[in-house]
């Protein structure tokens, strides 16, 4: 009789287990569900490598190239602010408007000049 007993608690004591297991998996899986945070913002060095590289890496249509400190120093001069206004703006016809990042917040743009200003200075 008590071994009876005890048999039926040990399958009461699985079942119990069973189910804390599929209670575990099914939470991760709630999480893993969950609607993903909105993005971080990328660093400027990312912006620039996906975006600004094409045109401010080779000097083309006289884009200030990456690093060359001559070429950045008369801009430089301006204030950081005017060269913001010109990559959210576009100068000339030949810099585009955000630099071609259509999706850039005004912050990613603004990280992306200080670091092509920052390796030209
Ligand atoms: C299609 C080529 C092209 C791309 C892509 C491009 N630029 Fe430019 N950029 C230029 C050219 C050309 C100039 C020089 C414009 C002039 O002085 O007439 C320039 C100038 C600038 C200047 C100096 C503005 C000033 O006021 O003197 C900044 C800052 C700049 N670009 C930032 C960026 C950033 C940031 C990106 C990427 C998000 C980017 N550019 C992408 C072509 C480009």
């Amino acid at each position: 009789m008590t071994f009876f007993r005890s048999a039926r608690l040990t399958i009461l004591a699985f079942a119990a287990l069973g189910l804390a297991a599929c209670v575990d998996s099914s939470a991760v899986e709630m999480v893993a569900a969950a609607p993903a945070a909105p993005a971080a913002p990328r660093s400027g060095e990312a912006v620039y490598g996906t975006y600004c590289v094409a045109c401010h890496m080779s000097g083309a249509a006289g884009a200030p190239k990456y690093g060359d400190a001559v070429a950045w120093a008369p801009r430089i001069a301006k204030g950081k602010d005017a060269l913001y206004e010109s990559t959210y703006n576009g100068l000339n016809g030949v810099m585009p408007a955000r630099g071609t990042c259509m999706d850039c917040s005004d912050e990613e743009l603004q990280a992306t000049v200080d670091y092509m200003v920052a390796a030209a200075e």
